[in-house]
């Protein structure tokens, strides 16, 4: 066939073009179709591969870019590497590169930051350098009213809203809520004698944000919907977003349905009751009201939103956080037995194992122990490993040129536990934060971020953990099985193997 192209465009003497579309024509009509296909791939992919090495030569000759490399195959660079080695992957660049590098991760070029000083330029960056970034299907299923997705005045007046809806003092008011559902949840597991802790957690967890978010009486047949419905719109959020039935991303979005059906119905019930409507004190109610007084468009679609960034950004996080408490006072005897004495001293141990004292809102800022115990949970093993930002324009950062396009993460991970911050990064002790409280810059500790993208929920997960810490203290005495595992860091952390956790009630004597 080429024979045949080369001669007609010899001998016929007609412009190449149209010998060039008959050649393709009939290229087309003459090879099997899974020849003609594979052999598009091929060709596409050898294109990808040109531009990619053509790219990356111009920009090393243009910029000085970060020490690390990039990988040999385009688009997937080092993802292969990274998604065998986890942790491990990042562990060995940072101590071999330092506390800025480049790789190529998830089809872009990307940094990895730590450093306070470095992680203070990026968060504090211009919003027109940097910008928040999220997979398509986090921004589908989120919607795009979530703080996540939007940014400007938009974001900046929308996160005020959020935020006035979880004041500490709102919070405070909320303090029975906190204190029930650690200590209902820890007396279900002592009754139960073993438990699956990574399941256990998550049901915690979920019940807690459904209750104090959407509404406090739920009944329990619409709580284990909802519970469904999230765990099938967790699933998939970061995922191809092919909205096809039969793809986890269609799933995702029929999940979301029905959790804002659920929402829905719920707003219309408050509105009928008149007495829910007269306290004005829940989560739904408080956004209703105020994004009704702001005069807002998409009232509605704004509170769905909402509800569904809250249940994506503070279930799996505040999960993580319970089950590392689980498994790092399981393991450290010692710092569960200071904590205990520092309750002690507050007559916050029960003798008998029946009657617990009541633990008051003075008591929580008092307790700095306990304190120091979350604060080390957070920094040992930090629910969110970095945060996700677009480069829009090039800058500099330690010498180095980060160009356009490009991701930078600002590493959580290795800002806590790499060698450029704490004293012996990787030991457990929460006594470092009794001895250095003040010397920490406020960019050493970052799990919940910082600047304008700070987490809004902070003050919910302190409180929700800090009652977890304190109600398993001085109720419960449990071991795990395997009592050491290998935590897998990503997305998250997480047991590798699979685990339980047998409990028994503590009896302080
Ligand atoms: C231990 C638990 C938690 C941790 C470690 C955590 C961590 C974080 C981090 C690191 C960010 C910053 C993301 C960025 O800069 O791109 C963030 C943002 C956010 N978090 Fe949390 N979070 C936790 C719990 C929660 C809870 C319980 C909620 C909801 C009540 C929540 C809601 C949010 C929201 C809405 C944002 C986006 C803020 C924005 O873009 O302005 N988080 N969180």
């Amino acid at each position: 066939m080429l024979f045949s192209y080369v001669k007609t465009a010899v001998f016929s003497h007609t412009y190449p073009f149209s010998t060039m579309t008959s050649f393709f024509q009939s290229l087309v009509e003459n090879t099997p179709s899974y020849i003609f296909y594979t052999a598009s791939v091929i060709l596409s992919l050898a294109l990808i591969s040109i531009s990619h090495c053509f790219y990356f030569r111009l920009i090393t000759k243009l910029y000085n870019l970060p020490p690390g490399t990039m990988g040999y195959f385009p688009l997937i660079g080092e993802t292969l590497t990274f998604l065998k080695l986890k942790e491990k992957f990042t562990f060995q660049r940072h101590s071999k590169y330092g506390r800025v590098y480049k790789t190529h991760i998830f089809g872009s070029p990307t940094v990895r930051v730590c450093g306070s000083d470095n992680i203070r330029t990026l968060m504090m960056g211009d919003t027109k350098i940097l910008q928040v970034f999220w997979p398509p299907s986090t921004q589908s299923l989120v919607g795009s009213h979530s703080l996540a997705v939007s940014s400007g005045e938009c974001h900046r007046q929308h996160k005020s809203l959020i935020l006035k809806t979880m004041t500490p003092s709102k919070l405070k008011s909320h303090l029975d809520h906190f204190q029930t559902t650690a200590s209902e949840k820890i007396e279900s597991w002592i009754n139960s004698g073993i438990i699956d802790p990574v399941q256990q957690c998550r049901d915690m967890t979920v019940r807690s944000v459904i209750k104090y978010f959407i509404r406090n009486d739920l009944s329990e047949s619409v709580i284990e919907k909802l519970i469904n419905e999230i765990t099938t719109f967790e699933k998939n959020l970061m995922s191809i977003p092919l909205n096809i039935p039969g793809t986890g991303f269609y799933k995702s979005m029929k999940a979301r349905a029905e959790i804002c059906s659920i929402i829905q119905s719920v707003l219309c019930q408050n509105n009928k009751d008149t007495k829910c409507q007269a306290q004005s004190k829940d989560f739904l109610n408080s956004l209703h009201s105020m994004l009704q007084e702001n005069r807002d468009g998409n009232v509605e679609k704004k509170i769905e939103d909402s509800i569904l960034e809250i249940i994506f950004a503070g279930n799996l996080t505040t999960t993580v956080a319970s089950f590392s408490t689980l498994y790092l006072l399981a393991n450290h005897p010692k710092v569960l037995q200071k904590l205990r004495e520092e309750l002690n001293e507050f007559g916050l141990m029960s003798p008998d194992g029946i009657h617990y004292p009541i633990v008051t809102q003075d008591h929580i800022p008092k307790l700095n122990y306990l304190q120091c115990v979350f604060k080390e949970i957070l920094r040992r093993l930090p629910p969110v490993g970095g945060v996700y930002r677009k480069v829009l324009k090039p800058f500099q950062l330690e010498g180095y040129t980060i160009p356009a396009n490009w991701r930078v993460v600002c590493s959580i991970r290795d800002q806590h536990i790499g060698d450029c911050t704490f004293d012996n990064p990787m030991t457990f002790n929460p006594d470092r934060w009794l001895e250095t409280a003040d010397d920490h810059s406020a960019f050493d500790f970052i799990p919940f971020g910082a600047a304008s993208r700070r987490c809004v929920g902070k003050d919910f997960a302190r409180l929700s953990i800090l009652y977890t810490i304190l109600e398993l203290a001085r109720r419960a005495q449990w071991k795990m099985q395997p009592s050491t595992v290998k935590i897998d860091f990503i997305p998250a952390p997480k047991p590798m193997e699979e685990m339980t956790a047998t409990f028994e009630r503590y009896k302080h004597e």
